[in-house]
């Protein structure tokens, strides 16, 4: 049987493609402020701020790549049962050839309807999303993407997802942001090692499981532990 391994990703995952974390010195939210482009109260008030903000991600988006961390996560299906759960909105893992991929934050490249959750729609070809299009309930569309104050609807799949994993690894996570950070508790039990890469200090002092912290950038990192864990695990 293959191990069951589970790969909780956030920005840092992203960030040696050239896609700007968060609460890094150079992150997003150092230039922008969350309350004006990512809560519900922006959208209503302020919505062309909101709309352009993720036009720019968006188009900034479609000139990245995967980098080596997304590929050797993807080759690991090779020998492992791998899940990503992401936060990223990015589709970087996707292009990378991971075909079993939770996004926790919602996606990018997605639209969908103010006033009916299900009606989603693929952005298609570009970038933009025009200030006035819509749905076809005639709602306003809005992007695809959980905001500040908003559920996360896939955080009980996700919970579901940890709580089967053997081995769970976790990359480029600040681990501030909740209720996405709370996955590393909802392991099957204590034994359950833990595997972090992240070259900074994210917020680990709750994980009571066996934590190994590498601290290297994703691409460095990333391959070196999947090397690792493959001489391990695989049969
Ligand atoms: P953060 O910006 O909070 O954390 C980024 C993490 O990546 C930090 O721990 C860095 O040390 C690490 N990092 C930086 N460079 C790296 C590299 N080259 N390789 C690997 N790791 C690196 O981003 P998240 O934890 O993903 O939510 O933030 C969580 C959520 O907050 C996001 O999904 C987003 C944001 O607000 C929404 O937009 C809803």
């Amino acid at each position: 049987m293959k191990r069951r391994i589970v790969v909780f990703t956030g920005a840092g995952v992203s960030a040696d493609s050239g896609i700007a974390t968060f609460r890094d010195a150079d992150g997003l939210w150092a230039n922008y402020r969350v309350e004006d482009v990512c809560t519900p109260e922006a959208l209503k008030n302020n919505r062309a701020q909101v709309i352009e903000f993720y036009n720019l991600r968006r188009r900034e988006s479609l000139t990245k790549r995967p980098n080596a961390g997304h590929l050797a996560i993807a080759e690991m299906e090779q020998w492992a049962d791998v899940t990503v759960i992401t936060q990223n909105v990015d589709n970087l893992h996707e292009q990378a050839g991971s075909t079993r991929v939770v996004h926790l934050h919602g996606e990018l490249m997605k639209l969908r309807s103010e006033r009916n959750p299900d009606l989603i729609y693929d952005i298609g070809e570009g970038w933009e999303q025009k200030l006035d299009a819509r749905a076809e309930d005639g709602a306003l569309l809005r992007p695809h993407i959980v905001f500040f104050g908003e559920s996360v609807p896939m955080f009980d799949t996700a919970c579901r997802i940890v709580a089967s994993a053997d081995v769970l690894v976790v990359i480029g996570t600040s681990l501030a942001v909740y209720p996405a950070a709370s996955l590393v508790y909802y392991v099957r039990d204590r034994k359950v090692p833990i595997y972090l890469v992240d070259p900074g200090n994210p917020d680990t002092a709750m994980i009571r499981n066996p934590l190994t912290h590498i601290k290297e950038r994703g691409a460095v990192g990333v391959p070196q532990l999947i090397e690792r864990l493959k001489n391990e695990f695989a049969e």
